[in-house]
């Protein structure tokens, strides 16, 4: 059986390889979405892949794909550090949920030092640029492979 894995991007990273470069980086969001599918592709897994710059649409989504998808790969994005409704969507789909960051959040400001997102996920990848997608897309289907 081929996983399901729902990736969604928050709010902002639309604008990535063009928005402060020297915490984010060069590269843009097509070439990091290229790389979670190459890298899907050897898993054996299916991706869907969605960028969304509100609160409300990433809720529906997470609502919306419950029964599609098998584990989610989110970047937040800010909502990482603000959004209840999206800790508590994670929760009530029940689904495992890996969190990833570019940057590497406990470096940076203190704002950005709490996740309400980290407490309803497996774990969270932070500081590695695009390999955080990739080395959390691993995680994530190890873990759901070791629970089958
Ligand atoms: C981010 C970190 C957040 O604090 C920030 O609001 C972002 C991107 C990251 O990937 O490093 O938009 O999630």
């Amino acid at each position: 059986m081929m996983e399901h894995i729902l990736v969604i991007h928050g709010p902002n990273l639309d604008l990535l390889g063009k928005r402060e470069k020297e915490i984010y980086g060069e590269t843009t969001l097509p070439q990091i979405n290229k790389l979670i599918r190459k890298r899907a592709r050897e898993l054996k897994v299916e991706v869907q892949i969605k960028q969304l710059n509100s609160e409300g649409e990433i809720v529906s989504v997470l609502g919306k794909e419950r029964n599609w998808a098998d584990g989610i790969l989110i970047n937040p994005a800010a909502y990482t550090h603000t959004s209840v409704a999206i800790a508590d969507s994670i929760l009530a789909v029940k689904i495992p949920a890996v969190e990833v960051h570019l940057s590497n959040i406990y470096k940076r400001e203190q704002f950005r030092h709490r996740s309400l997102i980290a407490p309803v996920s497996l774990g969270q990848i932070s500081g590695f640029g695009e390999l955080s997608y990739i080395l959390g897309l691993e995680a994530l289907v190890w873990f759901l492979r070791k629970n089958k």
